[in-house]
């Protein structure tokens, strides 16, 4: 395969769920990666793990042949976090999310990387600018958030702190993309986007158990069914624009006087609508969707949500649930 950028040489540090995930992408995506964990130990037997799943997957199927070659030929693991990272152009830590001992392990990291290495950070919800806070030239350090189990999501985001430089932004980016991954950009907020908006969803989901209209396997059906479905597609702007967003703020409107004001219309959908922009059916709404792609658009919407269900017919229902 080969390496594009400046990133050859990189260190996962915390060999667990998601460490081990993102090293087996960074080892498939050509990197060189040594694990490290709270002892050497740990780190083996997560090199051990990896190189057994690489395999598993590489048979199912869900990794081209060769692939558990590259990873066994890419991934160590390091006696300590000082000689993992000591050589690595690229860091990302994923221990546990405690901001003490992130502080503490990326205080380790930045001491023993070299100078240029860039630092991230896996963390689902700490700030970042809290987290810069301990890493020596904060300049290299951002978060880097991958969701589980990494090898099969595509999506990662990424997220400067305030001291961020633009070149450390860019390489993390470059490197991303190389991996197989898609990038987004996101600003330094607590959840970031995904975990705010999933986390959302969330507690309205146990709000709506709590309150006794739904059982949690209801809620799952309806969800993974529904709207749910739709979004292993489209995000929520094109699905609003698609349907309607009159429509919406009706919706929030009638919401609203059940639920108060968690469901207000927000101002700038009322805006958008006041301007009668509605999406699709009148040409603009928070999307600008191109007229002259309008109807590919349709057309490509019907065959991926039957292509969709095709797959989940195939795939049958998922074990246990
Ligand atoms: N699990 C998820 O779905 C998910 C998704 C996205 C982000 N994250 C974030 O990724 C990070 C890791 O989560 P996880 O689910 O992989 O946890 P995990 O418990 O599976 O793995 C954590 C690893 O860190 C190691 N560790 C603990 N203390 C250490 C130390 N002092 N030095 C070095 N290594 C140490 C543990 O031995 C373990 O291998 C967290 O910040 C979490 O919020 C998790």
């Amino acid at each position: 395969m080969s390496v594009e950028g400046d990133i050859f040489t990189t260190a996962v540090v915390g060999s667990g769920y998601m460490g081990g995930g993102i090293a087996m992408v960074l080892a498939l995506g050509g990197r060189a990666v040594a694990l490290a964990d709270a002892d050497a130990q740990t780190a083996a037997l997560a090199l051990a793990r990896l190189t057994r799943e690489a395999q598993e997957h590489e048979s199912q199927g869900l990794l081209p042949p060769g692939a558990a070659e590259t990873v066994r030929r890419n991934l160590s693991a390091g006696e300590s976090i000082e000689s993992a990272v000591a050589g690595a152009d690229y860091i990302t830590e994923a221990v546990p999310e405690r901001v003490d001992l992130k502080w503490d392990i990326l205080g380790q990291i930045s001491a023993a990387a070299r100078p240029d290495a860039i630092i991230a950070t896996n963390t689902s919800a700490i700030p970042i600018s809290e987290l810069a806070q301990a890493v020596g030239r904060p300049d290299r350090f951002l978060g880097v958030h991958w969701m589980n189990p990494a090898p099969f999501i595509p999506g990662v985001e990424l997220i400067p702190g305030p001291a961020t430089a633009a070149r450390t932004l860019d390489r993390a980016e470059g490197l991303i993309r190389d991996v197989g991954k898609v990038p987004a950009r996101v600003a330094d907020t607590p959840g970031f986007v995904a975990n705010r908006l999933q986390f959302a969803l969330y507690r309205e989901a146990v709000r709506i158990v709590e309150e006794g209209t739904a059982t949690p396997e209801q809620i799952d059906t309806v969800v993974s069914n529904t709207f749910g479905f739709r979004l292993a597609l489209f995000g929520p702007f094109a699905i609003g624009d698609m349907a309607g967003l009159d429509v919406y703020e009706s919706a929030y409107r009638t919401l609203e006087k059940a639920y108060g004001e968690r469901f207000s219309v927000p101002a700038s959908l009322a805006a958008t609508v006041a301007a009668g922009n509605l999406g699709l059916k009148s040409g603009h709404g928070f999307l600008d969707i191109d007229a002259a792609d309008q109807e590919a658009l349709v057309a490509y919407r019907a065959t991926a949500y039957a292509r969709l269900s095709q797959l989940r017919a195939a795939l049958g229902r998922a074990p246990g649930l």
